[in-house]
């Protein structure tokens, strides 16, 4: 519980100004403030423009993580201002200094305030954010599984301060990309059973060659949320509803490369770049690896796996014979999938992993044991961090 005893203590803030209209370049600006360590460096902002230059922008409203307005970079991370104390902003500095700048992937209105309206906003519209019900709407209500509920509560908790768009490492290189908030707001509409338009949504964002296949598995949203809304998470329930239930093979062959991941891992426990494209184009068949269009992506791809090896990121033997893992770990790798893809029912364990689990109780595939199942769950849980997350009295809730 934070001391809000403490006397009050100076801080020292540094912040990212620049005024478009001004046609100056951006610079740092310092201001030291006096205030209880427990404080957030919003106060802290305020304080400063309240005391030292009325002209600091920042927005902010309900000084509670609630509105979502106050989303900025502090030390370099996103985080909402008026939800990072002022002390431990200070301890994570670099110099002691709280360093406060605008969020990324976004244009900046003045000082730290970015244009949500041009970027976070416009995807989310992307996604048809409002339920196409079912017909015919029943008179007093739907009726809908409980389980199916709680699974959407995760995406509801978004409170859209743009924190995952601001760091998303795929936004970056496309900012077309649709992103990790309207993708999550997108799942919470596919995984409500009252929303009438599961398979549209899903086909329309497969077949977006900007759409849940162009995200590259970065993490930056997951840990960026202060929600805990796992935007990445999302994004790969949907994947798996549109490959997996839905049959959606994608025209950008974003879901046949998922796979070939799978597969590969499942043959060999660790990557295979050799055998990725001929998988992700012709399947998991000897065949399939003569597929045309497998060898013109190698040829459209060989300059960047020239570079990779050139820089030393990727090994040319191990890329073309495969990495070794030892036989046991490659064994407990191929229970993991036999237990998961062998049950009746499924329940999703971790990121990429379908299957079923005929485990009844809530501590199921809790850690602390070794069996595969076990620790996929495990892998999942951590994976899901959200304290929306939860298993039903029947043990059958997904995630
Ligand atoms: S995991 Fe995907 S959506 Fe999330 S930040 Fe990385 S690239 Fe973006
Ligand atoms: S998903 Fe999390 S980080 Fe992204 S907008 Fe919603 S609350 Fe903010
Ligand atoms: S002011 Fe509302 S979330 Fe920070």
């Amino acid at each position: 519980m934070a001391d809000t005893h403490r006397p009050p203590e100076q801080f020292k803030l540094r912040l990212r100004r620049y005024d478009p209209e001004s046609r100056q370049p951006p610079y740092w600006d310092e201001h030291e403030v006096k205030l209880e360590p427990h404080r957030s460096v919003l106060e802290g902002i305020l304080q400063a423009k309240a005391s030292f230059d009325g002209s600091i922008g920042i927005r902010c409203s309900c000084r509670a993580a609630i509105c979502g307005s106050c989303g900025v970079r502090i030390n370099g991370e996103p985080h909402l201002a008026c939800h990072t104390h002022l002390d431990e902003a200070r301890r994570l500095s670099a110099d002691g200094v709280i360093e406060v700048e605008p969020m990324g992937n976004m244009p900046v209105i003045k000082d730290l305030i970015v244009d949500m309206d041009a970027v976070h906003w416009k995807k989310i519209q992307r996604v048809t954010p409002w339920l196409i019900a079912k017909q015919p709407v029943p008179e007093r209500e739907y009726i809908v599984e409980r389980e199916s509920m709680v699974d959407i509560t995760q995406t509801m908790a978004c409170i859209q301060c743009g924190a995952c768009v601001s760091d998303c490492l795929a936004m970056e290189v496309d900012p077309g990309f649709v992103g990790p908030a309207a993708l999550a707001k997108a799942y919470r509409f596919v995984g409500d059973p009252r929303d009438d338009a599961h398979f549209e949504r899903l086909n329309d964002l497969s077949e977006d060659p900007q759409g849940i296949y162009d995200c590259t598995h970065c993490f930056k949203c997951v840990q960026a949320c202060p929600k805990d809304v796992n935007p990445m998470g999302q994004i790969m329930r949907l994947r798996r509803i549109a490959g997996s239930d839905h049959h959606i093979e994608d025209d950008n062959n974003g879901h046949r490369h998922e796979a070939a991941f799978v597969t590969l891992i499942r043959d060999y426990g660790l990557l295979h770049e050799a055998e990725l494209l001929p998988r992700s184009y012709g399947g998991n068949s000897w065949l399939g690896k003569f597929h045309p269009n497998a060898g013109l992506e190698l040829l459209r791809s060989s300059r960047v796996a020239a570079l990779g090896i050139l820089r030393g990121k990727m090994n040319l033997k191990t890329a073309l014979l495969g990495h070794k893992l030892a036989k046991p770990d490659l064994q407990a790798i191929k229970r993991i999938y036999q237990r998961v893809e062998g049950a009746e029912k499924r329940r999703e364990l971790n990121l990429y992993i379908t299957g079923t689990d005929e485990d009844d109780g809530p501590t199921a595939g809790s850690a602390g044991s070794s069996d595969g199942a076990s620790a996929a769950a495990a892998a999942e849980s951590a994976a899901q961090p959200s304290p929306q997350s939860a298993v039903s009295p029947e043990g059958s809730i997904d995630l």
